[in-house]
């Protein structure tokens, strides 16, 4: 059984293939040719947190390929206590073929992978976010035509489930990558062991300053400096994180080329303004219109033989 709940666990040809698979679907997508060939597949979206992108998208995708969806939260589902997860899990299974999963723990959707008997697709967990970062990618290469070899992917901001999910995805391609936070909001030390033991030759440099990470940098990323789960936090985060905005002399210091990303939700004021966001570089919207494409690509890769 494939799932996707860490890109650690996918090779490069897999990551290829979903991606090649995405932008075949995107291109027939806009030329309003639309298979179905999911008709009659279901979907069960289990969420704790809230979303816009995520769900939408892997919602109008089941349906864009003939199938359809049910959302729920794990309360619904009865995980607060009613039942047991292994019980859930196999009970969906017998009714779904692709379970998508948003919640704090990573470990939840681990566990509840172990005993599904369809594919359980990560929707973003408190470490990783691995469809936004094969979105990314898609809209990376949309702007550059490949790959960025001798320039660098720039995430300024915390070391996060989205920063985590794009060094995994940029060492698989070989995309080189630096990652810029303040001191106490790198990586995590749990995380960084994975990466290193996975891809030992990645190109990732860690830094805390900006004006130094911006140098050689093809996309400047951002993300919220405080993450769902952490709102006791965003004042205090607001103080420590405000070097780390992206804004109109942070973009400018870069090359001209450069492209702004973020995965949105922004908080425009913090870690970005309202110009990098609204700038001819700024690809944020095409790049969440990607989630839509990469889900699609996703469900296609994941689930037609
Ligand atoms: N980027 C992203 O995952 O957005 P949502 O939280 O709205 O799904
Ligand atoms: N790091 C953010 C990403 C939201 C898409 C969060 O986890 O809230």
């Amino acid at each position: 059984m494939t799932h996707l709940i860490s890109l650690q666990d996918l090779n490069r040809k897999q990551v290829e293939s979903i991606l090649e698979m995405s932008a075949i679907l995107k291109q027939k997508y806009r030329d309003n040719d639309r298979p179905q060939p999911l008709a009659g597949y279901f979907l069960t979206q289990i969420f704790d947190k809230p979303s816009l992108r995520t769900r939408t998208s892997f919602e109008a995708a089941m349906v864009n390929l003939g199938g359809s969806g049910l959302f729920m939260t794990s309360e619904e589902a009865g995980l607060n206590g009613r039942e047991s997860l292994e019980d859930v899990a196999r009970v969906l299974s017998g009714y779904t073929d692709v379970i998508t999963i948003r919640t704090f723990s990573h470990q939840f959707i681990v566990d509840f992978a172990k005993y599904s008997s369809v594919p359980v697709i990560n929707a973003l967990s408190d470490e990783l976010h691995p469809c936004q970062a094969l979105a990314d990618i898609l809209t990376i290469r949309e702007a550059f035509g490949k790959d960025p070899q001798d320039r660098r992917l720039v995430y300024i901001g915390d070391g996060n489930n989205v920063a985590a999910s794009l060094c995994n995805i940029t060492a698989i391609l070989g995309i080189p990558m630096t990652v810029c936070t303040p001191d106490n909001y790198r990586l995590s030390e749990q995380f960084l062991a994975s990466y290193q033991a996975a891809y030992p030759d990645a190109d990732l440099v860690q830094t805390a300053d900006v004006s130094e990470a911006v140098n050689d940098a093809c996309v400047l990323y951002t993300d919220v400096w405080a993450s769902m789960g952490q709102e006791k936090e965003a004042e205090q985060r607001k103080q420590i994180f405000a070097p780390y905005q992206i804004n109109e002399e942070v973009l400018a210091a870069a090359p001209n080329d450069c492209k702004f990303l973020h995965c949105l939700p922004a908080k425009r004021g913090l870690e970005v303004t309202d110009g990098v966001m609204e700038s001819p570089q700024s690809m944020v919207f095409q790049q969440a219109e990607n989630r839509m494409h990469i889900a699609r690509g996703l469900f296609h890769w994941l689930l037609v033989k």
